[in-house]
This record gives C-alpha cells, sequence and structure tokens, in this order.
C-alpha cells in the first residue's frame, strides 16, 4: 500500500510511522505546508521523496486544498496520513480521501477537540489523558475512531510533562493504526463505527 504523510513541523508521529517498517507499506512521499518543517530533513535522509505546498502561496483554503490534492494524487496513495498537519481542511478536500484520510489528535476525542489540548486537559482536572487516531470527517477532530492510548494525569504535572506522556503513546498507536489498515482489517460503517477485523 502506497502511503502519503502531510506535516507541519517535527513530524515526529510520521518518523515513528517511517520507523515502523511497516511490511507492505510504502512511504511515497511525505508533504509538508510549511517550508521550514523539521520532518521534511528527516524523510529525505531516509530517501523518501518530499515535496512543499506552501499555503502562504494560495488566496484562500479551498485554492490551497486543491493544490494539495493535486500533489498527494501525484503519488496515488491508497492511505493519507495527517501527522501534526496544522491546517483545517476544506469539505471538498476531506470527501476526496473519505475512508483513506486519518488524523493523529493528542486527546481522547471527544474531549478537547482544537489546540492547546494539553493545558486544556490540565484545566479542566481530569485524571486521565491521551491520544486518538481517528478518520477524517468533515467536523474537526470529530470522525470514526480507530484507537486511543490512555495515560495518567499526575501530581506535579505540567503541560510539557503531560504532552511528553502523550506522545511516547501516539509514537505506539500511530503506526499500529496505519498497520492495521495496511493490512486490510480497518472499516467503517454506514453509522460511521469502526470495525477491525480479527479483533474479538
Ligand atoms: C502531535 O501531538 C499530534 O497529535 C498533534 O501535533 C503534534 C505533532 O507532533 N496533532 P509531531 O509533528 O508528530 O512531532
Amino acid at each position: 500500500k502506497s502511503i502519503v504523510i502531510l506535516v507541519s513541523g517535527r513530524g515526529s508521529n510520521m518518523q515513528a510511522i517511517v520507523d515502523a517498517a511497516i511490511p507492505g507499506a510504502r512511504i511515497a512521499a511525505v508533504i509538508s505546508n510549511r517550508p521550514d518543517a523539521s520532518g521534511l530533513a528527516f524523510a529525505a535522509e531516509r530517501g523518501i521523496e518530499t515535496a512543499v505546498v506552501d499555503h502562504k502561496a494560495y488566496a484562500d483554503r479551498a485554492t490551497f486544498d486543491q493544490a494539495l490534492a493535486g500533489c498527494i494524487d501525484g503519488y496515488r496513495p491508497d492511505l493519507v496520513v495527517l501527522a501534526g498537519f496544522m491546517r483545517v481542511l476544506t469539505d471538498d478536500f476531506v470527501r476526496r480521501y473519505e475512508g483513506r484520510l486519518i488524523n493523529i489528535h493528542p486527546s481522547l476525542l471527544p474531549s478537547f477537540p482544537g489546540l492547546h489540548t494539553h493545558r486544556r486537559a490540565l484545566e479542566a482536572g481530569v485524571r486521565v489523558h491521551g491520544a486518538t487516531v481517528h478518520f477524517v470527517t468533515a467536523t474537526l477532530d470529530c470522525g470514526p475512531i480507530i484507537v486511543q492510548a490512555v495515560v495518567p494525569v499526575l501530581p506535579g504535572d505540567d503541560e510539557a510533562r503531560l504532552a511528553a506522556r502523550v506522545l511516547a503513546q501516539e509514537h505506539r498507536i500511530y503506526p499500529q493504526a496505519v498497520r492495521w489498515f495496511v493490512d486490510g482489517r480497518l472499516s467503517v460503517d454506514g453509522q460511521g463505527r469502526v470495525h477491525l477485523a480479527g479483533e474479538g
């Protein structure tokens, strides 16, 4: 299966997926909307093709998304993986990749969609927090949940400590979800519920 990974920054989740060396998965390209994303250097070092579609070069979301889709489609991916990709995508874009576009979000969705999830979790006083891999649908940080990881919120936690604890789990569950997809085990039913073949 051919995979395109979209990043905006350091791309540690992308690195975890690359390093997982998933049998049957070929990382066709890593694409960034920011020319300075440090994740691009990692990908290039690994001999993975990289591309930049700079959102600043486009007048609006729709034209940016069209350019991005054009770039992605050049690699004919079976799966598009958002890994710290920090742009909100248009409905048209999301529809184009329906069922083969996944994202990781640093909270236990449906709690804390959007930004600053670790700060908000601390403010809310939750005792557990975590990360979610989900299929992308038109509503931001919604969409059928594929896998979640839970971490405790510990006394003395600050945003950075909590973020690091969650990130370690992200690096475990995102490659796992990609492996399930590549193995053809993931599907979504009419109710938007995810089924994992071979699970219980
Ligand atoms: C991760 O916490 C991811 O869940 C969130 O942004 C962060 C990106 O980190 N969407 P990285 O670029 O994968 O290192």
